[in-house]
């Protein structure tokens, strides 16, 4: 017996009529924001394809409803298919992005229509069915899935309008800057056991399931993800003319493509300058590196005399509160995230300062874990022990292996109800065009006092 707990299931105790409230509310946050993603731009824009990375939006948006029809109203629901012929189109299994555009499409007032039908059956389906006595209903499980589904598409296409040439169409406040005084550069996290993954969070995906104890050694983390400041230097002094820096497959990554920056960024005279969503602007010092790859993020700590940090010593930095042995829904506690705690769910069309969210920090004092950048991990995808596909191999498990690392922590473009400390996320390590940064870690010394 360690002691080591794990935060409660933070609808536990709702009535069922509660937990239909809170789904329903979340599935409306979701299709409020993939209406204005879609509605930002006209017909031509919508059926195009801005990159050859990408599907064209009308694509994302018709796939949204696919899916929300095929586990809503069809699974949970046991409605009959509305429109058979579409399930093929939408299949991300069956069509690469590359190939979406030459398929026959729905059009955008088609594609608009057919997920506002699927919507209205999937809240009928909501309203009546029971949420219990089966998993994929149980605490409205299947309603968070595909709310989280809807919302990395949003994500998904908040990165196709970075990738979209032309005059800026969507518009917010600008981040928040710095609100702290000067930061410690590092932070120590003590060596010792902690609970990693959940078997609690009721909406958590199979990949973050299910809790087991991990014995961590004693490491430094990075108070704030690496900054464009920072990450100048880095390139400034030739980091990435400099082959020691570079791994083998970072330096042939690195070769083959001419890399030479972060994606979206430019020299000019008198400095850097980046385009983010058609604005073009000179490179703010204090916010943190985005649009950089894992091979990028690597050579960086590398010169830095650094690494990237492990999955488990990213949650842990996160989730660990020494002081009861509990590993918490988020750095700054259980409650859901705010505007104060995190810079999320495309409020800001940037990351915030590094130092902008004070009270979002964890225990130990590490701050925007969560938000303003997904963070890359030097760990590999794969299952926790006791891993259980659910509810389909496809959601995780057919990309568990090496090809993939795991990045963590949501970007200024994921939502809350996507995020969490549990969250994982991967991609491969060439990828630029998702919000992704980093932040270093260095091992502690070998006798660093235990926690526990
Ligand atoms: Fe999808």
């Amino acid at each position: 017996m360690t002691g080591l707990t794990e935060a409660a299931d933070p609808l536990h105790g709702l009535s069922q009529d509660a937990v239909r409230d809170h789904a329903a509310q979340a599935l409306t946050r979701a299709r409020s924001r993939s209406t204005t993603l879609t509605d930002a731009v006209d017909d031509n824009d919508l059926v195009r394809q801005h990159s050859k990375l990408m599907s064209p939006l009308v694509w994302d948006l018709a796939h949204i409803g696919s899916q929300e029809e095929l586990w809503l109203v069809r699974d949970v629901g046991g409605l009959e298919p509305m429109r058979p012929e579409l399930d093929d189109l939408y299949d991300a299994f069956q069509h690469k992005r590359a190939d979406r555009p030459s398929l026959p499409l729905l059009g955008p007032a088609e594609a608009r229509a057919y997920v506002g039908q699927v919507r209205a059956k999937a809240f009928d389906v909501l309203e009546r069915v029971p949420l219990e006595g089966r998993r994929l209903t149980e605490t409205a499980f299947a309603f968070g899935m595909i709310t989280q589904h809807e919302q990395q598409h949003d994500e998904t296409m908040l990165a196709t309008h970075q990738l979209r040439r032309g005059e800026p169409v969507l518009h917010a406040p600008a981040a928040p800057g710095r609100r702290t005084g000067k930061l410690p550069a590092e932070v120590l996290v003590p060596a010792g056991p902690f609970v990693m993954g959940t078997s609690v969070e009721p909406w958590a995906l199979d990949n973050e399931r299910p809790a087991h104890e991990v014995h961590v050694a004693a490491f430094h983390i990075d108070t704030t993800p690496v900054t464009n400041g920072a990450y100048l230097e880095f390139l400034e002094s030739g980091g990435y003319e400099q082959r020691r820096w570079w791994s083998d497959a970072g330096w042939t990554y690195r070769t083959a493509h001419q890399i030479t920056a972060p994606r979206f960024w430019r020299r000019e005279p008198g400095g850097w300058w980046r385009t983010r969503f058609g604005v073009d602007e000179p490179v703010p010092a204090d916010q943190p590196v985005v649009h950089v790859s894992f091979y990028e993020a690597e050579a960086y700590a590398a010169w830095a005399g650094k690494r990237l940090p492990t999955e488990a010593e990213w949650e842990k930095a996160a989730r660990f509160d020494p002081a009861g042995g509990q590993s918490r829904r988020y750095p700054w506690g259980n409650e859901d995230p705010t505007p104060e705690h995190a810079n999320l769910g495309q409020r800001h069309l940037s990351p915030a300062a590094a130092g902008a969210y004070p009270a979002g920090a964890s225990p130990l004092g590490v701050h925007q874990l969560i938000g303003d950048v997904w963070e890359w991990t030097s760990s590999d995808f794969g299952g926790y022990p006791g891993f259980v596909a659910f509810p389909y191999r496809e959601y995780s498990e057919v990309f568990f292996g090496p090809e993939y690392k795991v990045l963590r922590g949501g970007s200024f473009g994921t939502d809350a109800a996507a995020i969490r400390g549990t969250f994982r996320n991967w991609d491969y390590p060439i990828r630029r065009q998702i919000f992704a940064g980093f932040r270093c870690a260095r091992d502690g010394a070998p006798d660093a006092a235990e926690t526990r």
